[in-house]
């Protein structure tokens, strides 16, 4: 075949056949539509075809069921008494330190302000993200002077509240928003400031990120290739990669995920889920580490519930590996303002598309759709007692957990263990001894 296109629809076809739950079946025939050869010798054989419509409850049970098995594991606690003792009651208790999936809230420099910090440590949140995106950007400057003071302050504060974070971005693919001086060097002098931004950016916070968005958007835009050439992104991912080997570079894009014409996830308009785990089938079958960045949806009435669905969908699904929620809050993104105007097909110049908290730090919908899966995606405080072989078995999601086993013969010796479950094959084996 020398020309084929509308592959999706084969793979949508396969997903169908292997797969479970469409909830807009109907949509798909789109695709069929696009299915062109010119090459006439070539027959297209479908077989064994089967369309089933699935409704919404078959197709949350299906996520529900992947994510048993891709987000938990049963862990099976065998506690050893002490030779001689005859009472065979144990207590187990083990709750999270951390999930091991990591659901995140995306923060900008003005949660530094004190007025920001209430809602940011709100417990919920512990673990919550980092993205800077302006203040990690190459500055503004003509004399291209760095000032790190405000992303030092970003990371000073987020190290100390044990929220991890994420670089976004050294540099970024597109030419809009790279500095107006640095569209104004000459090639070499852009190769030399870049270079220069990546040494300095990376070298100052190699350690403190847990990833790199190395070139921002690099598939829809190609300002350092026009400039530099074609292997340009390729290398700046080789000189990050030199600098901190140990930190995952990623690649941040949009428009792959969210429509079928169109990795990160502003989803603006309605969300076809069956889309997004076809996507996701597809990236996830080169086995590369996927994230869900800079999530949010539509204002309006549905916005909470396709926010919801859409982070259901991702952490059911095994590809993707985290999920960060664009919802920084600013003092001008989600005022009264913003919030009261009803008009959803034009965001109000300044304000955020998606809005988790008022200016008071109240959550709106959104907000509670987030705390309340970080809440559901946990296993927390769970007690229970060892059966006659001494063995406590429980499902739990991936994480890190402590457990407490006491005896009732001492109860005031109890003994600490801290593990990672992560996962694996059967359940997961621990040996205490009382
Ligand atoms: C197939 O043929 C049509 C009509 O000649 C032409 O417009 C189109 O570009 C061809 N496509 C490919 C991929 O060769
Ligand atoms: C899927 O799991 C969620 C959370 O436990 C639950 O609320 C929902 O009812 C489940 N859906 C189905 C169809 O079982
Ligand atoms: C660096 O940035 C901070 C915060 O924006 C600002 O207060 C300070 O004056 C800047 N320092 C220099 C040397 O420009
Ligand atoms: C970049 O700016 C130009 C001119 O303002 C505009 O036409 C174009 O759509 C912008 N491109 C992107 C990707 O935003
Ligand atoms: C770009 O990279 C490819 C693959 O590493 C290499 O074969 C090619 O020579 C490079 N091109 C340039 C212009 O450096
Ligand atoms: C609310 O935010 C919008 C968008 O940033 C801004 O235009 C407006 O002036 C703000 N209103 C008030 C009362 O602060
Ligand atoms: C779990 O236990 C801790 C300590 O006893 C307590 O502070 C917390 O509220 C409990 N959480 C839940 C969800 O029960
Ligand atoms: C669990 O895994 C995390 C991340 O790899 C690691 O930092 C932590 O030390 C591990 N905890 C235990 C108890 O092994």
């Amino acid at each position: 075949m020398k020309f084929f296109q509308g592959k999706m629809f084969v793979i949508l076809c396969s997903l169908l056949v292997t797969g479970f739950a469409f909830a807009t079946c109907a949509s798909l025939y789109d695709y069929s539509a696009n299915i062109e050869t010119n090459n006439t010798d070539v027959e297209l054989w479908i077989d064994s075809v089967s369309l089933k419509p699935f409704t919404k409850l078959e197709w949350q049970d299906h996520q529900n069921e992947s994510i048993n098995r891709v987000r938990k594991r049963n862990i099976r606690i065998h506690v050893h008494e002490p030779a001689g003792t005859k009472a065979p009651r144990r207590e187990n208790r083990h709750r999270p330190n951390t999930a091991s999936f990591p659901a995140r809230l995306q923060h900008n420099r003005n949660h530094l302000k004190p007025q920001g910090l209430p809602g940011l440590v709100h417990p919920t949140f512990h673990r919550d993200d980092v993205q800077q995106r302006n203040e990690m950007v190459l500055h503004g400057s003509p004399s291209d002077q760095e000032n790190y003071t405000v992303p030092d302050a970003m990371v000073s504060f987020f190290k100390r509240h044990k929220i991890s974070i994420r670089g976004h971005t050294i540099l970024w693919a597109s030419t809009n928003v790279t500095q107006y001086w640095v569209r104004l060097l000459q090639p070499k002098d852009i190769l030399k400031a870049a270079v220069r931004r990546v040494g300095s950016v990376v070298s100052r916070y190699s350690g403190d990120v847990i990833g790199w968005d190395v070139m921002n958007e690099n598939l829809h835009n190609s300002f350092y290739e026009e400039k530099l050439g074609p292997n340009a992104s390729a290398m700046f991912y080789q000189i990050v990669r030199a600098l901190d080997p140990n930190t995952p570079l990623f690649l941040n894009e949009y428009n792959t995920l969210e429509f079928p014409t169109d990795m990160n996830g502003h989803f603006l308009r309605t969300p076809k889920l069956s889309h997004m785990r076809a996507t996701l089938d597809v990236l996830g079958a080169t086995n590369m580490p996927i994230w869900l960045t800079e999530l949010d949806t539509k204002r309006g009435p549905a916005q909470a519930v396709e926010l919801e669905e859409i982070m259901r969908e991702a952490f059911a699904h095994p590809a993707i590996e985290g999920i960060i929620v664009w919802g920084g809050w600013k003092p001008t993104g989600c005022n009264q303002t913003c919030l009261t105007n009803n008009n959803y097909d034009v965001l109000p110049k300044g304000c955020a598309e998606m809005c988790l908290t008022d200016n008071n730090f109240k959550n709106l919908p959104p907000g509670d759709v987030v705390d309340k899966l970080i809440k559901e995606w946990k296993t927390t405080n769970v007690t229970g007692v060892t059966n006659v072989d001494g063995v406590f078995e429980q499902n739990v999601f991936l994480g890190e957990y402590s457990v407490l086993v006491s005896h009732p013969m001492f109860p005031r010796r109890p003994v600490k263990k801290k593990f990672n479950v992560t996962n694996g094959k059967g359940p997961l084996e621990m040996w205490v001894s009382v």
